[in-house]
């Protein structure tokens, strides 16, 4: 039996500022997953250390971190069955020169001149990520 689980969806200031929350959107609900709650924020690096827990000591993030503070964010909790895993692939892969046609980051982002990568979208990779992460963005909620 599946649960009903839900993952943290960010779509990052290159999808806001290109006009994209509403396709990225549509494509979440097109899947068959729930939008359970939805805000848009202009991330904190706090928050960001927090999120990027992982990858806060490496040589890349002090580029993550200023493009995700460029403007705003949209975060979103999504609900489904397989969620995590099911917006995952329809993410695509981290490289949206590579990732899959298809994909949301494969059809609608691509390289620019530096080396931050600009992917449109982040998505939860674990239920124990989830957790941790709609901590961080909906602290009412968790
Ligand atoms: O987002 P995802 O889980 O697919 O990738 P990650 O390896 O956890 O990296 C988090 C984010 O950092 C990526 O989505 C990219 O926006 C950025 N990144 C980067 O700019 N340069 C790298 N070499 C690796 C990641
Ligand atoms: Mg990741």
């Amino acid at each position: 039996m599946n649960e009903l689980t839900r993952t943290l969806i960010l779509i990052k200031p290159d999808g806001y500022s290109r006009g994209l929350t509403g396709t990225i959107l549509q494509r979440i609900e097109a899947k068959g997953y729930t939008l359970k709650a939805l805000s848009v924020v202009n991330a904190s690096e706090e928050q960001l250390a927090s999120h990027y827990a992982e990858h806060v000591n490496k040589p890349f993030y002090p580029g993550v971190r200023d493009y995700m503070m460029s403007g705003p964010i949209v975060a979103v909790i999504v609900e489904g069955y397989r969620v995590i895993e099911g917006m995952r692939s329809i993410m695509g892969a981290t490289d949206p020169t590579t990732a899959a046609p298809g994909s949301i980051r494969g059809d609608l982002a691509c390289a620019s001149s530096d080396d931050t990568i600009r992917n449109l979208i982040h998505g939860s990779d674990s239920l124990e990520s989830a957790t941790r992460e709609i901590a961080i963005w909906f602290p009412e909620l968790a």
